[in-house]
């Protein structure tokens, strides 16, 4: 049962998606086909995939790189902000997650720019960086939160100066400041955030969010150094 608050804001959102998103039937196609396949509805709200867009917009990003894919859907946000010879890796760990991204990203036209990776993120990663598969332009983060300090050490390696680093959940409705929280999620953001603080090679910043999904946060920092 939502509360009141959570109501004002998402009826703030739905206010914003109609005015400054409009309908998008390829994208609730895409919401549609996680549905029907019994995902668990853990996306980005629309008003956060066009954010991620434009700021890859913005960047003028060419390489970007996705850890935690589900149905493709903030893949396609990204993919929207690539030029035509841009190109997106995505990183699922489960097969099931990664067919129905397979589908959507081809359904939505993108299954040129767009390769979804099955398996562990900390297992891929180490291969795209043998492969020289980088450097990345931009990295969003998305994945099983206790991963995250890792994955922030391999965005690094991955991209070079300049490049843009998201990640998502980086709030937890406010819990990340409770130093004493014996939830692991909390523990593994606190974690990443406190890693991200101490690291000299990049400037961020965490953007604190209400809406459909609830109050949490996205962390965003450009890589400064190398
Ligand atoms: C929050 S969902 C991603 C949502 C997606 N970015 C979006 O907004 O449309 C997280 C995804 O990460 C995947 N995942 C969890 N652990 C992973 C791991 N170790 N490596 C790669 N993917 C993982 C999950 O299976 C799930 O599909």
């Amino acid at each position: 049962m939502a509360t009141k608050e959570e109501e004002i804001w998402s009826r703030a959102e739905q206010y914003i998606v109609e005015h400054l998103l409009g309908r998008d039937e390829a994208l609730d196609s895409v919401l549609a086909a996680a549905q029907a396949a019994g995902m668990p509805d853990i996306q980005v709200s629309p008003t956060h995939g066009k954010l991620l867009m434009l700021l890859a917009q913005m960047h003028g990003a060419k390489k970007i790189l996705e850890i935690g894919t589900l149905a493709g859907y903030s893949t396609i946000w990204l993919a929207r902000a690539l030029p035509a010879e841009g190109k997106l890796v995505t990183l699922e760990f489960d097969p099931k997650h990664a067919a129905v991204a397979r589908g959507n990203i081809a359904k939505a036209g993108f299954a040129e720019r767009v390769e979804v990776r099955v398996g562990s993120a900390l297992d891929t990663l180490p291969l795209l960086k043998a492969e020289g598969t980088g450097p990345f332009d931009f990295v969003f983060i998305d994945a099983n939160k206790t991963g995250y300090s890792d994955y922030l050490g391999w965005a690094l390696q991955l991209t070079q100066r300049g490049s843009v680093i998201v990640a998502d959940n980086a709030v937890q409705a406010g819990r990340i400041a409770d130093a004493d929280s014996d939830d692991t999620t909390v523990q593994a953001i606190r974690s990443f955030i406190e890693k991200l603080g101490a690291e000299p090679r990049v400037s961020a910043t965490i953007v604190q969010c209400v809406g459909s999904k609830g109050y949490d946060g996205l962390a965003i920092g450009i890589v400064t150094g190398d």
